[in-house]
């Protein structure tokens, strides 16, 4: 391969976007030369801003006409699965935004193409990774500066203004646990370096009922037993009104590590006829913009480099599955065992 890794992206949505604005101008040694979409201003926002010429709204037509070394897949979640085998069996790199499928099945499928095609890379986009607060708290839990960790706390919270958004999502994201959660449950499972045994889960569409009518909610709560006996207990709301905060905890036997819990915009207080105040980050982009360009960065180093991605479709199985466990239980108000 040349010196640059010639992309094609799928999915120009509200997160595809910014993968494309990476790849096409912050990542080394990336070219981004084809784009798909079914959305025809977004494909004309790719030829405006990029000079993209390459533009299609068939995936399978992008593949066949394009010289490409890998696919980015920004695409609707229910479509990862079959976009990612048929890279795959293409000879293409394949990135995945996460979930990697929405159910096991999907996910086996993947796992089989992987296998058949080791020599190519894949990565889960696991984005939290590669935030550096993130990034440090698994180097320090290395290290032993909690002793044992043995319970994760985790939540990941968004604006309420984007419910009406998310309510469409539904059927195409696998719910609430799959489309959120999947982050809190790849965090835990690399804390604590172990894998779910049985899940609990409960929620309700508190604020809006609409969620109700797809089989989903708005707010839930998790708790998670894990096969060496650590704990996690992970919530998600889509109602938040002071901003996107995700933030974690994970306690050990000789301390406590806290994660972001404080979701500020910045480190500036404001002071005024309310109080003091600082203001918070909106949403997913805005609080993991770095770890978005990182996590690219680091996925055309393992291609350039032929190094192994650190997350693979095992990783991204086994989040499908507690996401899968976790729908299961708050549907059906048991315990699920994996
Ligand atoms: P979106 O709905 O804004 O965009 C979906 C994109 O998929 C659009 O560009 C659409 O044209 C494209 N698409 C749909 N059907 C297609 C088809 N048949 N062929 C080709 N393209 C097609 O969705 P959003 O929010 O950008 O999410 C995309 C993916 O990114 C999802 O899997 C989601 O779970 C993931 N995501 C990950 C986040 C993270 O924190 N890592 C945050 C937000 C989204």
């Amino acid at each position: 391969m040349g010196k640059e890794v010639r992309i094609g992206i799928v999915g120009l949505g509200r997160l595809g976007r910014h993968h494309a604005e990476n790849l096409a101008w912050h990542v080394k040694g990336s070219a981004l030369v084809s784009a798909c979409s079914i959305v025809e201003q977004e494909l004309a926002w790719a030829q405006d801003t990029f000079g993209i010429k390459a533009l299609y709204r068939s995936y399978s037509e992008m593949l066949d006409n394009e010289k490409l070394d890998a696919v980015w897949i920004a695409s609707s979640s229910s479509l990862h699965q079959a976009q990612i085998v048929e890279a795959l069996d293409r000879g293409l790199h394949v990135f995945t935004e996460k979930p990697m499928g929405i159910d096991l099945r999907e996910c086996r499928l993947i796992e089989e193409a992987t296998a058949r095609h080791p020599g190519t890379k894949f990565m889960v986009g696991f984005v939290r990774r590669f935030d550096p607060s993130y990034a440090y708290t698994k180097e320090m839990i290395g290290q032993g500066a909690i002793g044992t960790p043995f319970l994760v706390r985790s939540q990941t919270v968004d604006m309420d203004e984007y419910a009406a958004f998310q309510v469409k999502f539904v059927p195409s994201s696998g719910g609430i646990f799959l489309d959120m959660n999947i982050h809190d449950i790849d965090l835990a499972r690399w804390f604590l370096c172990d894998e779910v045994a049985s899940v609990y889960a409960t929620g309700g569409s508190y604020v809006h009922p609409e969620f109700e009518t797809v089989d989903d909610a708005d707010n839930t709560a998790a708790l998670l037993k894990f096969r060496k006996g650590g704990m996690a207990i992970l919530s998600a709301s889509r109602t938040a009104f002071h901003g996107h905060d995700t933030h974690t905890e994970v306690t050990g036997s000789k301390g406590i590590l806290k994660i972001g819990l404080s979701p500020s915009r910045n480190r500036v207080e404001i002071l005024d006829s309310t109080g003091i105040r600082t203001e918070c980050v909106r949403d997913f982009y805005e609080r993991f913009s770095e770890a978005f360009l990182a996590e690219a960065q680091d996925f055309i180093d393992c291609i350039i480099t032929d190094k192994a991605p650190r997350m693979s479709a095992h990783d991204g199985t086994k989040a499908t599955e507690v996401g899968f466990a976790l729908t299961k239980s708050f549907r059906t108000g048991s315990i699920v065992s994996l």
